[in-house]
């Protein structure tokens, strides 16, 4: 029998063009508005055309941890807005959630980590991305990186659903083309880690093909030509279907692997994502032979029937959009494999959701070949 699943989605979601204008009208009764936003985001505060002078907090760092969380609390405490918005990347809005359930109340950190802990909310909440990746506009997870053990701590709470979700694809714009692809991949993994998912299901495996066929559509479009902006909107609705796949299925091995590579060598979760993600198709695929066919045809690939080809037309997908693969030339060397195969491995609420068991040494294996 197919399991139970409930998705939760934002109350109002505007999406087009000149949409992130909207807000102004959705704020206009609020008393105080707080933007939570990140240095390389706080310039698109002017895209808001808020109606009252709002605090604007700008110093959410990229994979923010506990002390990062605290500072945003403090300055939410001081300021008690009645509606916080988060404009800015993942970073940004897994902030701006946390601080809307907590800056109010006295429940910590490690009170809320893991499902539906979460007691109260103490702000309005609109999340508006400014990268098309990870989708959390769409849910209502955070994860938070512990400063002790450079872990992810997720938070899961219905509270912590945006009010109001904008996708105005002009805020992307501004993004480097490297980042467009590495958040475009981040995107497709979301999608295509769910659908491959022990724990998939039909709705959701809907919104995955919408999500994956997309990006492979339209990320190799605006990478190339950034003002192609029906290839920039087709890449904002990926991300937000990713962000849909992630609340009642979540993603699995290609995500468990990618966050020790961030982790260790500093890279963007995005590009982390990208140089598992060959990889960990290609080992799925005996398992998932179909889905896996569907994927590589909406990335403009042929059907096959082995894993080489899976991986490598994964792989070539990746390069054409100008992303260096070799692990090495990242810091990477062969004698940190083991213990980053290891921490993957512990990442029991990812790995466990994987198609394919994968144990250690196929980890291991698995980055050799990324090298
Ligand atoms: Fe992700």
């Amino acid at each position: 029998m197919e399991r139970y699943i409930t998705i939760r989605q934002p109350q109002h979601v505007q999406i087009g063009s000149g949409s992130a204008a909207q807000i102004g009208l959705w704020a206009a009764d609020a008393q105080k508005v707080l933007v939570l936003t990140s240095k390389s985001t706080a310039l698109l505060v002017e895209h808001l055309q808020l109606k009252q002078s709002a605090e604007i907090y700008s110093y959410v760092p990229a994979e923010p941890d506990d002390y990062a969380l605290q500072a945003a609390l403090e300055h939410a405490a001081l300021h008690r807005p009645d509606v916080i918005i988060g404009l800015g990347g993942g970073s940004v809005m897994d902030i701006a959630k946390l601080v809307s359930v907590m800056w109010g109340g006295s429940q910590r950190l490690e009170e809320i980590i893991g499902a539906d802990k979460v007691l109260k909310r103490f702000s309005k909440l609109a999340l508006i991305p400014t990268t098309a990746g990870t989708g959390s506009e769409a849910g209502i997870r955070a994860l938070v990186t512990n400063s002790k053990t450079q872990a992810k701590m997720a938070v899961e709470s219905r509270l912590m659903c945006a009010d109001l979700a904008i996708l105005d694809p002009d805020l992307t714009l501004s993004v480097s083309p490297s980042l467009t692809a590495f958040t475009g991949i981040d995107a497709m993994a979301h999608c295509v880690e769910a659908f491959t998912n022990i724990r998939s299901h039909q709705m959701i495996d809907g919104y995955a093909r919408m999500g994956f066929s997309a990006v492979g559509k339209y990320l190799g479009r605006v990478v190339a030509d950034k003002s192609d902006s029906q290839a920039r909107l087709g890449m904002m609705l990926a991300s937000y279907y990713g962000g849909i796949c992630l609340g009642p299925v979540n993603t699995a091995a290609g995500h468990a692997l990618a966050y020790p590579l961030g982790t260790k060598l500093k890279l963007a979760h995005g590009l982390a994502n990208a140089l598992m993600f060959p990889h960990v198709l290609g080992f799925n695929q005996p398992v998932c032979p179909d889905k896996t066919n569907e994927v590589l045809s909406a990335l403009g690939g042929a059907k096959t029937e082995n894993s080489a080809s899976a991986h490598k037309q994964a792989y070539d997908f990746c390069e054409s959009l100008s992303i260096d693969m070799n692990l090495s030339n990242y810091g990477a060397q062969a004698s940190h494999l083991r213990a980053w195969a290891e921490e993957a491995f512990a990442i029991r609420r990812l790995m466990d959701n994987n198609p394919r068991e994968m144990t250690v040494d196929d980890i291991e294996q698995i980055y050799q070949n990324a090298l």
